[in-house]
């Protein structure tokens, strides 16, 4: 089958060149004049000509040496145009036909132009009829919006002949975006649109991508391809598993803007020194601008596009257990009893496709994983108020008698080809048939699997959905079968693979070839082959990028069925709006050092696409470990927002060497204590928008020096997060930025900003607490559940005096604030169980004063376990300075000294001396166990005092 492929396709890349060839019959290679990229990363001179394209290397400039023959654009007039209530609404005329190897030219086109918000602007070009694929609304429903905006921070500019528009920031003139000098295509399959960028300007995201170079993108001209794909994540720098064409811009001066082309199809996205382009192979031109002005304003009007992400569970801010090889439930009662002897915090203990009955999903291997045991495993993990979570694949076993296969089967939830073949593709179980997303059914399903396994076989917490891009061990049909590294453990062979399904060429094939996996592989190489259709025609080669965000909120959606508790699915293929319904983690990366550095951009992108909870595998996935890259990694990972321990079949637990489990304790305890600090941070994500782990820059915008840093990240707005990355290091490089920092664990200060050599010895790492902030931690435990029962404590970092006071207040020279959102972890988010208490400190010469004050959700009679406040810790108490005051200086004498003290009421009531500690030196006031009744709110003041002391 696969020869005759072959042949066909060769006929038709013949006819192709022959068509292409009469397009374009006396051209010749303009070698000096403009040159328009025909090729990709790699292509050579043979792979070049077929293209019927112009081959001509050029080491001086970055030229592009693959290049069409003609470079003319093809170009529209806009023929009409008519205000709307929203904005304006255009119809585009075809003028120009250029590039006509990549197609026929649409003729007319639709602009519509909405000025949504002051900081949103919408501008999409579409077809006249509207008839083109788009991510549909039932997927992404976009906001809505009935008057324009009335004084937007944007002006929209646009030229009739030909047609080009920009995109102005109107309070300094800058051009955020502008196609007058560049061509606008939009051809059958063959989308493109480009503007210049400023030079100067910082930019990241679009990914799905490991940054070797960190997250601020390269202007180097290669395509940044999206194209989900089942690609490791060790491999740098190549499209991976999830799609995010969304774009942040900081400009010099520290304004941001963010650029969103709402389109699921194939794309590359080409940024060199001054320009960026976009080339899609389908779909519409949908793009939002979004103006900032603050890069976090820009994530927020970016999520109110695509979603607000999800509000994770408390318990899944624990620590995470898993490797892929637990051979039987023994070995994995042995690993959670181990991890309670080395007294390391576990949380949820995970299960890979190891305990399925020949993987299938949905059920159990009855010789290794046997129900009982099972069920008694869970049962254990559920009493010490532990977890167990899962794992799925999308691809369902073709095996008559097996439930999940005769039900999908019954219902006609598989996809087919377009002769209503169903589709045989290949990967763990064998031969599978992977479910349609986007049949009416899909849902109850997908939902009913769910709930058989669920209530009937072993009460799960929580679902990680894997393999979903959907990753396939067959090959593109009519492509020569071959192994790759999906071929472990002799799978590669394709040979349940359908090859003989009813093929799009075109869609195969199309005319532009997107950089896929840098070596031009085929769209449907080693996914479902995009000719596959859905049940409502939706071609795979539209609706592929989407594969995983419609199981992921499929999955979210049944567990919000199933269980009692809020959802929590982890799946790896996303797009844009998938953080609404899940977390994520990076994929497969290796226990390399590189590994270990890239793991932050990964995090901090997936932030940026609006993915918070995310982790790397913990100590690498691939590859064998080491003692010491295991302890730098924990102390790291225990502070990524998702924290899981996971690998390949290598045993990697923390507790195997008593380096790593001495960094694990230490490190993870204190993730423990900064829950209540997390949980609320993705409270104000979930509700206000925004990110969870962010780079420096997100807040520090104007700090150029900030715009290159991937090494380092801040966990909200007051933890900052400095890991070594290298091996045989002690000490690290870290940026302080602007402002009073506080080392987490011994208090001591630092002043930013400024790059400081920090001693970091292995089993540590440096986090330090901004000044100006309160964070809400609790006692350390090794589970969320035993620390959510003890009592709430409180770190109140202060700034010196007239640092950065923020309170409105007259003579207030130091100030911080925080707060902290708890609830009973029921489904809605500010629901009858939770409650919010806001933190005040402020001090005013040598009188300081904390408040609590708690607000309800519901009230506090139904709000779920308010802690009482136990100890709190205030940084920055400057009783010591008065020292110099002439008349205490006059005071001593040869046998006095003065000691500084510190005077406390809680509530109005003197709070023992004895329980004050206070330490002049560092300025720190430790006050234990307070007991203080946070139901009705907590006022503690605080004074200096001073004493003379005999010698
Ligand atoms: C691929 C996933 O990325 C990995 O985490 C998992 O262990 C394997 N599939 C096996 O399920």
């Amino acid at each position: 089958m696969g020869t005759n492929w072959h042949a066909a396709l060769i006929l038709i890349a013949a006819l192709a060149g022959a068509w292409g060839a009469l397009g374009q019959s006396n051209e010749r290679c303009a070698v000096d004049g403009p040159r328009k990229d025909c090729g990709w990363l790699g292509i050579n001179d043979l792979g070049c000509e077929a293209r019927g394209c112009c081959w001509a290397p050029d080491y001086d400039s970055n030229k592009p040496w693959c290049f069409y023959k003609s470079a003319v654009a093809s170009a529209y007039d806009m023929v009409s145009v008519r205000e709307t209530d929203l904005g304006l609404e255009g119809e585009l005329q075809l003028t120009t036909s250029g590039l006509p190897y990549l197609g026929h030219d649409i003729q007319q086109l639709k602009l519509s132009v909405q000025f949504e918000t002051q900081g949103r602007l919408h501008v999409k070009i579409s077809d006249w009829a509207d008839s083109r694929w788009t991510v549909p609304e039932s997927l992404l429903p976009r906001p809505s919006v009935s008057t324009a905006a009335s004084d937007p921070l944007y002006a929209f500019n646009y030229q009739q002949s030909p047609f080009s528009f920009s995109v102005i920031r109107k309070e300094d003139g800058d051009v955020l975006f502008d196609t007058t000098e560049h061509s606008l295509f939009f051809k059958q399959q063959y989308l493109e649109l480009s503007s210049p960028i400023a030079e100067s300007a910082a930019l990241y995201g679009i990914g799905e991508r490991t940054r070797s170079e960190g997250i601020r993108l390269q202007r180097d001209g290669v395509p940044t391809t999206l194209w989900n794909k089942d690609t490791a994540a060790a491999n740098a720098d190549t499209n991976l598993y999830g799609s995010h064409p969304f774009l942040m811009a900081i400009a010099e001066g520290g304004n941001a803007h963010g650029i969103f082309l709402l389109n699921s199809n194939g794309m590359d996205v080409v940024l060199d020194k001054s320009t960026i382009s976009y080339r899609a192979l389908g779909g519409v031109l949908d793009f939002y601008f979004f103006l900032g002005p603050t890069p976090r304003e820009v994530i927020q009007q970016y999520q109110e596009v695509i979603g607000k992400p999800m509000m994770p569970p408390g318990w899944s801010l624990g620590f995470h257990q898993c490797r892929w090889g637990y051979r039987n439930v023994q070995e994995l009662d042995t690993v959670i009893e181990s991890y309670r002897a080395a007294d390391i915090p576990l949380e949820a203990m995970w299960t890979d496709i190891d305990y399925m009955d020949g993987y299938r999903d949905f059920t159990l291997d009855k010789k290794n994983f046997d129900l009982s045991q099972m069920r008694a495993l869970v049962t254990k993990l559920h009493d010490a108020g532990q977890r167990w979570v899962p794992i799925i694949d999308p691809g369902i076993k073709v095996d008559t008698g097996y439930p999940a296969y005769d039900d999908g089967i019954r219902e006609d939830i598989f996809l087919k080809d377009a002769n209503g073949k169903r589709y045989i593709g290949k990967v763990w179980p064998g031969a599978v048939h992977f479910p349609d997303w986007f049949h009416p059914g899909a849902q109850d399903y997908w939902t009913a699997q769910l709930r058989q396994f669920h209530d009937n076989l072993v009460p799960f917490d929580g679902i990680w959905i894997d393999m979903n891009e959907a990753s396939n061990f067959c090959q593109a049909p009519g492509e020569a079968l071959q192994s790759n590294g999906l071929g472990r453990r002799g799978l590669s062979e394709a040979i349940a693979c359908s090859h003989n399904i009813s093929l799009r060429l075109n869609l195969e094939h199309p005319p532009y070839r997107i950089n896929n996996a840098e070596k031009t592989a085929p769209l449907s190489e080693k996914t479902i082959p995009v000719s596959i259709v859905h049940h409502d025609g939706t071609f795979e080669y539209d609706a592929h990028n989407l594969y995983g965000f419609t199981e992921a909120q499929l999955t979210h959606r049944a567990l919000e069925d199933i269980l009692v508790e809020r959802p929590f699915v982890l799946t790896r293929s996303s797009f844009s709006g998938s953080g609404q319904y899940t977390a994520h983690w990076s994929g497969d990366n290796s226990a390399t050092w590189d590994d270990l550095r890239w793991s932050i951009g990964s995090v901090l992108n997936s932030n940026l696409f609006g993915m918070p909870m995310v982790g790397a595998d913990i100590c690498g996935f691939n590859l064998q470990t080491t003692e010491e890259l295991c302890t730098r990694w924990i102390s790291l990972g225990a502070f990524y927002p998702f924290s899981r321990a996971h690998s390949d079949h290598y045993p990697q637990e923390l507790y195997l060497w008593d380096t790593v489990a001495n960094a694990a304790r230490k490190a993870l305890k204190m993730r423990m204590r900064l829950v209540p600090y997390l949980y609320t941070a993705f409270k104000k994500a979930n509700t206000e928008g925004g990110m969870v782990a962010s780079p420096l820059w997100y807040e520090f915008p104007t700090d150029a020096s900030t715009y290159d840093n991937s090494r380092q990240y801040l966990l909200g707005s007051g933890v900052l997060v400095s890991p070594v990355l290298e091996k045989g290091q002690d000490h690290v490089d870290a940026y302080i930025p602007e402002g009073t920092w506080y080392n987490i664990w011994d208090y001591s200060a630092i002043q930013g900003p400024q790059t400081a050599h920090l001693p970091c010895p292995l089993g540590e790492i440096q986090v330090h607490v901004r000044a100006g902030t309160i964070i809400p931690m609790q006692q350390p435990a090794n589970t969320t559940k035993q620390a959510a029962a003890g009592p709430l404590d409180l770190i109140v970092a202060l700034p010196p005096p007239g640092q950065g006071v923020k309170s409105a207040e007259q003579n207030v020279d130091q100030y911080a604030e925080g707060a902290v959102y708890m609830d009973g972890g029921a489904m809605a988010v500010n629901g009858p169980d939770s409650f919010t208490i806001n933190f005040e400190a402020r001090v005013s010469g040598q009188r300081g004063r904390l408040m609590a004050a708690p607000t309800f959700g519901g009230n506090a009679l139904t709000a779920q376990h308010v802690p009482s406040l136990g100890n709190v810790t205030v940084l920055g108490v400057e009783c010591g300075s008065q020292l110099h005051d002439p008349f205490w200086k006059e005071a001593a004498t040869f046998s006095n000294v003065i000691v500084a003290g510190v005077r406390v009421t809680v509530n109005q009531a003197e709070y023992p001396r004895s329980s004050v500690m206070y330490d002049s030196q560092s300025g720190v006031l430790q006050l234990r166990d307070l007991n203080g009744d946070l139901t009705h709110g907590v006022v503690i003041e605080w004074g200096c005092e001073y004493s003379l002391a005999t010698v």
